[in-house]
């Protein structure tokens, strides 16, 4: 009985093996064309292992983890890769979980993730991405966490981004953004996480709540000009009148004192 229950377990574990799948194939070849590794961190990322990813006998393609025959982890933080991302990643329909953090990567946040239908965790910290965030990213509705921090992507945070009820941890500090913060992440309405001032810190052109006031900080530093220009004219002032003052007294004591001279005179 236990020899038979094994035995369908593992004949059930062989079939995802010996099925391949075009689109995770389409979706690594491109990848893997897309990306340059000058530290030769993907050893086995390598043609005829695209066509068939979850071989078991390959080892798995480094980096990728499978579930029935298809990837649903792709984890390459930390490997130093350049490049850009590449939209045919949208092909690995499975993904769940996408971390790229911790490269040299350039280039946009392709908005062809969004039919990435089940993706939960993005992860694309600390990188060097440009342009907009894709405010397609919010038909991804099983997102939950959205770590985009220390990238250089610019324009405004698409308050779309707020529709995703499951979104538990969002960070986009030190990027080049603008605009207002969506009341739709920093002020969510029922239960769902608010994001506070560290998710968004670190963004010159980015204001209001839950960022200390922009207008307040112009207003210091216009402040600190104009007590710095008023005080030195002020002491200015102060001290040419002083010196006025000075010659004024000095100038009627010497008159008086002339005075008193010519008082003590005899008149004749
Ligand atoms: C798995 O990979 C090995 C080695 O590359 C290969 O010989 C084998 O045919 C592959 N299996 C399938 C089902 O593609
Ligand atoms: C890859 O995705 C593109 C665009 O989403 C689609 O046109 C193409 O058919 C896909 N390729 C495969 C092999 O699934
Ligand atoms: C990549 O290689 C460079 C030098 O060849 C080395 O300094 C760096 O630490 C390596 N990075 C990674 C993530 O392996
Ligand atoms: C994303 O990756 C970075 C660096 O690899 C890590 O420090 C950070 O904790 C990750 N973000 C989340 C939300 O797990
Ligand atoms: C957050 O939302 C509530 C209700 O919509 C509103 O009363 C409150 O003023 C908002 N807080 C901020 C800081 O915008
Ligand atoms: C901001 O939120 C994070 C969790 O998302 C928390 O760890 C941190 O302590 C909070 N910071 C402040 C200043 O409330």
């Amino acid at each position: 009985m236990g020899i038979l229950v094994l035995m369908f377990l593992l004949s059930i574990a062989a079939i995802p093996g010996s099925l391949s799948d075009p689109s995770d194939e389409a979706c690594l070849t491109h990848l893997s064309k897309s990306l340059q590794d000058p530290n030769k961190s993907l050893q086995n990322w390598r043609e005829p292992n695209f066509a068939n990813p979850c071989n078991d006998s390959i080892s798995n393609l480094q980096g990728a983890t499978c579930n029935n025959g298809r990837i649903y982890r792709l984890s390459l933080a930390n490997l130093n890769l350049r490049g850009t991302i590449s939209p045919f990643l949208a092909n690995c329909t499975n993904l769940q979980a996408l971390d790229l953090s911790s490269n040299a990567l350039t280039g946009p946040i392709p908005p062809d993730l969004q039919s990435l239908a089940n993706l939960a965790v993005l992860n694309l910290s600390f990188n060097h991405l440009e342009g907009e965030i894709p405010p397609q990213l919010a038909l991804c509705a099983y997102l939950n966490i959205i770590d985009l921090h220390d990238n250089s992507l610019t324009g405004p945070i698409p308050q779309q981004l707020g529709l995703l009820v499951r979104l538990s941890a969002f960070d986009v500090s030190n990027n080049r953004l603008s605009g207002p913060i969506p009341a739709s992440l920093a002020n969510r309405s029922g239960n769902l996480p608010r994001f506070n001032a560290t998710s968004f810190q670190g963004n010159k052109d980015l204001y209001g709540y839950p960022l200390p006031r922009l207008r307040n900080k112009g207003l210091s530093i216009l402040a600190i000009v104009g007590i710095g220009l008023g005080s030195g004219l002020a002491s200015l002032v102060l001290s040419f009148t002083g010196v006025c003052i000075w010659l004024k007294v000095t100038e009627r004591k010497t008159a008086l004192d002339e005075g008193k001279i010519s008082q003590l005179m005899p008149d004749y």
